[in-house]
């Protein structure tokens, strides 16, 4: 039988940070054993800040060397940047025609995406989900694993799927399943555990990033906000902050909810946020190690992202010239 496809990316802003590897990228290294999977990064998506041409350059090698050193392989997926397949921009134009903006309208990320950039309100922040569905669509993806805050986009995608079968058919576009992980689909913020952890948090100390250092990662997890209770429990109502720190002990140590908080009853909350922080830190070195010999060899990572853009090129337009052929454009060498 023929391997589902999987995709997903994630967008060059900020730092990359533990809630994007415990709620994503996690799952997408566990998938690539049995999956075809596709892994980029969005930079396309990344101008829908206003971004430094030069720091965004260097975020995307760096991101890129991250995808590798967190495990991603770069021989069984096809792993390659968003810019470097220009299809995605062209689907992008033809799904954008198909959208309602009444589906647009309603996205909770563009509300609050726009409500904390008033000076910055584009078009692009706007149609952000359906660039999103070209993403998916454009490989004929199966399944897409992505964290709880991407749900609601990915629920869009499917509405597009079905407005193109209802216009033009069914053979060309095959509808995405999300995945969300059971665990760690909702990393929150260390310094407000009612938010989700993001990379593009101007507060510092609200994340953790895959390459911070030692140091850092122990004073932000020892830092991280809980409660004035004493009791160990998990109560994501009542302790968010400390529910928090145990799922995130739970992903990275393999061990249940329950075995932790047994572990550690009678003890203080200091004494969980100390042993979680040697966990983050020791599963974060290899991978930190890894990246620092990837980001002296600039070589191999061009090399790798060039042969992983040739690949999901040759499926890319596959496909987008199908969607050409439905939509009625006029294909040039099938008129010879
Ligand atoms: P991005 O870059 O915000 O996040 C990348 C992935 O990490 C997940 N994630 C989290 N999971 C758990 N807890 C958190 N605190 C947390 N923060 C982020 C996200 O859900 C995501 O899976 N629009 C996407 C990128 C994208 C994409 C796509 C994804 C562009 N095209 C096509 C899938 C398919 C984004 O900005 O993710």
């Amino acid at each position: 039988m023929a391997k589902k496809t999987i995709l997903s990316g994630s967008t060059a802003t900020g730092d990359l940070t533990l809630g994007n590897y415990i709620g994503a990228i996690n799952n997408w290294t566990a998938l690539q054993e049995e999956y075809d999977c596709l892994y980029f990064v969005a930079d396309l998506h990344a101008l829908t800040v206003k971004q430094d041409p030069k720091k965004l350059n260097d975020r995307c090698m760096s991101f890129f060397a991250q995808y590798l050193a967190l495990g991603l392989d770069p021989v069984k997926n096809t792993l390659f940047l968003q810019s470097h397949v220009p299809e995605h921009a062209e689907l992008n134009w033809i799904l954008t025609c198909l959208t309602p903006m009444g589906y647009l309208n309603r996205m909770t990320q563009f509300k609050d995406k726009s409500e904390k950039n008033t000076k910055n309100i584009n078009a692009g922040l706007y149609t952000y989900p359906v660039l999103m569905a070209a993403d998916i669509l454009l490989y004929q993806a199966d399944v897409v694993p992505v964290g709880e805050d991407q749900k609601q986009h990915l629920e869009l995608c499917r509405d597009i799927v079905n407005f193109y079968h209802n216009r033009y058919g069914e053979k060309t576009l095959v509808m995405p399943e999300p995945f969300i992980g059971k665990q760690g689909a909702r990393v929150m913020s260390l310094q407000d555990p009612t938010s989700k952890m993001s990379k593009s948090d101007e507060n510092e100390k609200s994340f953790v990033s895959i390459i911070d250092t030692p140091k850092k990662i122990q004073k932000k997890i020892k830092g991280a906000v809980t409660d004035s209770d004493t009791v160990i429990e998990f109560d994501v109502e009542k302790k968010a902050g400390l529910s928090n720190l145990l799922t995130i002990y739970s992903v990275l140590s393999g061990k249940k909810v329950d075995e932790i908080v047994n572990e550690y009853q009678g003890k203080m909350y200091g004494h969980i946020k100390a042993d979680l922080a040697d966990l983050v830190c020791d599963t974060l070195k290899p991978v930190q190690e890894k990246y620092a010999d990837l980001m002296n060899n600039q070589d191999y990572l061009l090399e790798t992202m060039n042969s992983g853009a040739s690949k999901a090129r040759e499926r890319a337009s596959k496909t987008l010239k199908a969607v050409y052929e439905d939509t009625g454009l006029i294909n040039l060498s099938s008129r010879k």
